[in-house]
């Protein structure tokens, strides 16, 4: 098992096979062993196809001037030739065909191959022409064949591969992988390339732990032949477009099976093949160590740059990520999960806790959507339509505001202290108003994003030195410009008239609380319908505190915020080239935002616990 990268199954069948023993498959039903038969059958006729296709490449005189010199003038060794068993089938109707009846191969079977197919009754060689590449299992049988064009600029497609049946299972195939077993367990790395023509160049050049998909998008069943092997895989592909999108899509399923992977893209109009034929196995593998890209920061970077300044898109992006980061979810791979936490949330410019929740949220729905497809159970039936109902909820309201929350995690607390100030701003406070004392922390207008938020304090200023008109609400939502009177209003509907979803979950103390004040006392006392004096008392108490609360919790977020951010630039600068004395200016700077950072968390902790 340990020599062969063999499974015990399949160990026990090399050895029998070795010494002349027969295996008694007793489990098998009839139809497991028809299809065993059937099987069976379909090796042995690639097997005898593949000696009629190899034979004829270097012992015919159509195979050598064709065939052979199409494959040495790609530079293809002769022994590396002979290794892959590559073959050539002829240009003639049928010389397959024939050989395989006069072989009494039976020609139901033979059409399964897809060796041959019917013509005006007549079994046809479907690769007339074509040199053929065959596919082999790990331990080294053949699967199936891929045939390619040697005319260019012809309407037939490029390669013909075997149509899918008892043996052949596309989705379970990695070309080259008989070959690479023993490479990649000794690497602990396996290349992943698109063609046979790449596996075989890099084999070639003395690069063999390499396999191909084929092309097509990686299937669970490839990584986990992958993995039997190696936990690191290394996608090379071509720099194209369409093969970078086929590499994004297996990647997810790799992160679910615990696979570090890592990714390489070919320069411009190349692909691995031709790449290292151009370069040679030293340059090869230089270019491949020092291009390795981290798979998801990959991504992060792509999808990045697509978005732009498209902030739908860039929600999109950051809703993305997170469900692909929470696909990291064996206990195992937890500090690799939280290391692309903290590194996306750099890259985004986001709050990297904001990051943390929505990759939770993400596993949450995962495991009540798996819960759900669970056999029904008549005492969990009404939790598992529960676990539906949320689930259906959270595909269609959750993320988007999360992300928004994230996102504009700035923006929001802009708001809020323009909201707190209309709402609060007049009341009393230290022997002055609130809303000095909110100006005061402030100071700057400057450190605000939003333009709304800006105009409005730069009128609230004004209304303030004028004697005249006291800045009330009503003020400002029958303010003359248009602008302002709306803006007004949506935020005193803020944080609610974000979504039903942002009431629910972000704020239902203070939801709940904020209904019950705008109720009678009446009403109110009717709606909690408790008779408890004392605990109406604590209620109606908070009251008091309420305004304070909301006071100084909108500066102290909006403070984080800015400060958050500061620390983000200040990163990014100390990222970049400086004299030693720039240096310690910028850690400074930093272990003094630090501080403040700290400082007012604190107090943010004491107020939240409130
Ligand atoms: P060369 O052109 O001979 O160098 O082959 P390649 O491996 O570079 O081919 P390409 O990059 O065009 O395609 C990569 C892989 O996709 C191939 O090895 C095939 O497995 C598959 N493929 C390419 N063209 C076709 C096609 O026309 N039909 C099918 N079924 N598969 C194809
Ligand atoms: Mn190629």
């Amino acid at each position: 098992m340990d020599h062969e990268k063999y499974s015990y199954v399949d160990s026990l069948r090399w050895l029998a096979n070795k010494y002349g023993i027969e295996i008694e498959e007793t489990f098998a039903s009839d139809e497991q062993k028809q299809q065993i038969r059937v099987a069976d059958s379909l090796y042995i006729i690639n097997s005898f196809a593949q000696q009629f296709f190899t034979t004829t490449l270097f012992e015919t005189e159509e195979g050598r001037d064709i065939g052979l010199s199409y494959l040495k003038e790609r530079g293809f060794r002769e022994d590396i030739i002979k290794k892959f068993q590559l073959g050539y089938n002829p240009e003639a109707r049928d010389s397959f065909a024939k050989a395989a009846i006069a072989g009494q191969y039976n020609s139901e079977l033979l059409l399964k191959t897809g060796l041959v197919v019917t013509r005006n009754d007549q079994l046809t060689d479907n690769y007339r022409g074509r040199v053929i590449f065959p596919v082999h299992n790990h331990s080294g049988k053949i699967l199936g064949f891929g045939a390619r064009i040697l005319k260019t600029n012809d309407k037939a497609p490029k390669y013909i591969n075997t149509p899918e049946n008892e043996i052949y299972v596309k989705s379970k195939i990695l070309y080259g992988s008989y070959f690479a077993r023993m490479a990649i367990d000794k690497a602990d790395e396996c290349l992943l390339v698109e063609g046979y023509t790449d596996v075989i160049s890099l084999h070639q050049a003395g690069i063999e732990n390499v396999v191909a998909s084929g092309g097509t998008s990686l299937t669970l069943d490839q990584l986990r032949l992958v993995r039997k092997y190696s936990n690191n895989l290394t996608i090379i592909y071509d720099g194209d477009a369409a093969g970078v999108k086929a590499a994004l899509r297996g990647l997810d399923l790799a992160l679910e099976e615990g696979l570090n992977v890592k990714l390489v893209l070919i320069p411009d109009k190349e692909d691995p093949d031709s790449y290292v034929n151009n370069v040679g196995a030293s340059a090869f593998n230089e270019f491949v160590r020092s291009h390795k890209k981290d798979f998801i920061l990959f991504q992060l970077e792509v999808e990045l740059k697509d978005a732009g300044a498209d902030t739908i898109k860039k929600s999109e992006v950051v809703n993305n990520i997170a469900e692909t980061i929470s696909k990291i979810n064996k206990a195992e791979d937890f500090t690799k999960q939280q290391d692309y936490i903290k590194q996306c949330s750099q890259i985004l410019k986001i709050d990297e806790s904001g990051l943390h929740a929505l990759v939770n949220k993400f596993i949450r729905n995962r495991i009540s959507t798996q819960e759900k497809a669970l056999p029904p159970d008549r005492y969990r039936d009404e939790e598992v339509r529960s676990h539906e109902e949320n689930a259906q909820k959270a595909a269609a309201t959750d993320y988007d505001d999360t992300t928004f929350n994230l996102l504009f995690k700035d923006e929001l607390q802009e708001k809020e202290f323009a909201r707190v100030l209309l709402e609060h701003g007049n009341k009393k406070w230290n022997g002055g108003t609130i809303a000095d004392h909110m100006l005061d922390e402030i100071l700057d207008e400057q450190l605000f994003d939003s333009a709304d938020v800006v105009k409005l304090i730069n009128v609230y200023k004004t209304v303030l030195k004028n004697e005249n008109i006291k800045p009330d609400k009503n003020f400002f939502v029958y303010h003359s410009d248009p602008a302002i009177s709306s803006f007004t209003v949506s935020l005193l509907n803020f944080p609610y008239e974000a979504s039903e979803h942002w009431k629910r979950e972000f704020s239902s103390s203070t939801g709940y609380q904020q209904r019950l004040f705008e109720q009678s006392y009446e009403d109110f006392l009717r709606s909690v319908s408790v008779g408890n004096e004392t605990e109406l008392m604590t209620f109606l108490k908070m009251d008091e505190d309420k305004t304070h609360v909301e006071v100084e919790s909108a500066l102290n977020y909006l403070k984080l915020c800015k400060i958050k951010r500061m620390m983000l630039e200040n990163q990014v600068d100390l990222e970049k080239k400086h004299t030693p004395e720039e240096y310690q200016n910028l850690a400074q700077t930093h272990e003094h935002l630090k501080q403040m950072e700290k400082e007012i968390s604190d107090k943010l902790g004491a107020v939240i616990i409130k």
